[in-house]
């Protein structure tokens, strides 16, 4: 069927991760190319997720447009959102070279509206979940044939984390020696599946946006952090094997150890930056000692914790471990303004999108 009024259409939804292995530094800002690779747990969808519908039709004019959360987002200056929906014209493009038959949507105005239910730059990886579902909305509306994988070099450039919320499960982020980056791709170290136990509480100690946004702070570290390039070139890639090792023999205790020590050496590297970046707060300080707690009463790590760019906590702990770290949390930190347990499970890729004709 054809005909101007056709409108194209596929929604899709995008999981938040967490990282366990922090990215913080770009070597190439334009492409998103990182300093060290990285490596995530996918979250359940049920209460963190962006929804993201992309359509296009001959009867939509204008430039391409985004609504977030009910607000219009200026994408025509954003040179991210630019760089993806360039890539994933050009694909669309190919196609359509290919088969004659295809509808021309590569030509086509293209209209998003995405929305998170969870609050957006809260330093809770907004940015990942929201360039993931753009992506892959996109890639389900011109039925681009690309592998998750493929995607996340797609998804990289509009936010480098992002490129871990294609996939479930247990993510690596491999940072690529390549130029063109063409190496620098997201990839699953295992299914949700091969560790079910898996939970992670989610610690909402602000949803203000955040003091220093990632891009700036990331360069504001690799310029004048000392301590970066020990990070960067010896102290991560060996915890990047630790911690796949880890996961690959469900050894909660390393994986804890690392991801805690992890966080440390990131938000050390932000104390370090001149000027210097602080995300935490005295009450993500109050978790890192409830989590302490738990574990001291515990005798060994159950529970494990971790900050990204926002004084948000995330613990990881096994179901088998909920009173006690549930308890401990309630006890230390009783006047919270609001925490809620998560489950982590298994996400499966393209499995929402779809093709309206
Ligand atoms: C602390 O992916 O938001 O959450 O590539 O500049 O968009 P940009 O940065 P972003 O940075 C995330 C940083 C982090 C650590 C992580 O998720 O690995």
């Amino acid at each position: 069927m054809s005909g101007s009024s056709q409108v194209y259409r596929a929604s899709t939804t995008a999981p938040v991760n967490i990282a366990v292995i922090k990215y913080w530094g770009k070597r190439d800002t334009a492409l998103n190319l990182p300093t060290n690779s990285s490596l995530s747990v996918t979250l359940s969808q049920k209460s963190l997720r962006t929804h993201t519908t992309a359509s296009c039709s001959e009867s939509f004019s204008g430039p391409d447009s985004l609504i977030l959360n009910n607000e219009p987002e200026d994408i025509q200056s954003s040179k991210r959102t630019q760089a993806c929906l360039k890539h994933l014209r050009s694909l669309r493009e190919q196609l359509e070279a290919k088969d004659a038959s295809l509808p021309k949507l590569s030509k086509l105005t293209l209209r998003i509206v995405s929305s998170n239910n969870f609050p957006t730059a809260a330093g809770l990886a907004s940015s990942a979940a929201g360039f993931a579902a753009l992506v892959r909305a996109i890639a389900d509306l011109y039925e681009l044939p690309q592998t998750p994988q493929e995607l996340s070099l797609i998804a990289r450039q509009g936010s480098g984390s992002a490129c871990r919320s294609l996939m479930g499960g247990y993510v690596a982020w491999r940072a690529g020696t390549k130029e063109d980056g063409s190496d620098s791709i997201a990839e699953e170290v295992a299914p949700m599946s091969h560790w079910p136990e898996m939970r992670a509480l989610i610690l909402v100690v602000s949803a203000e946006k955040k003091g220093v946004p990632s891009t700036a702070g990331m360069q504001t570290t690799v310029e004048t952090s000392t301590l970066a390039p020990a990070r960067f070139n010896e102290i991560v890639p060996k915890r990047m094997a630790e911690i796949e090792k880890a996961i690959q023999e469900k050894d909660f205790e390393t994986f804890a150890r690392i991801t805690m020590q992890d966080s440390n050496s990131f938000h050390a590297i932000c104390l370090d930056s001149w000027p210097p970046i602080h995300y935490l707060n005295d009450v993500s300080r109050a978790a890192m000692s409830a989590v302490e707690t738990a574990n001291r009463k515990a005798g060994k790590l159950i529970c494990a914790y971790t900050f990204d760019a926002g004084p948000n906590a995330v613990i990881y702990y096994l179901a088998e471990h909920t009173h006690e770290v549930a308890g401990v949390f309630r006890s230390v930190l009783p006047r919270l303004p609001g925490w809620e347990g998560e489950f982590a499970e298994q996400i499966r890729p393209n499995e929402y999108g779809s093709l309206d004709s």
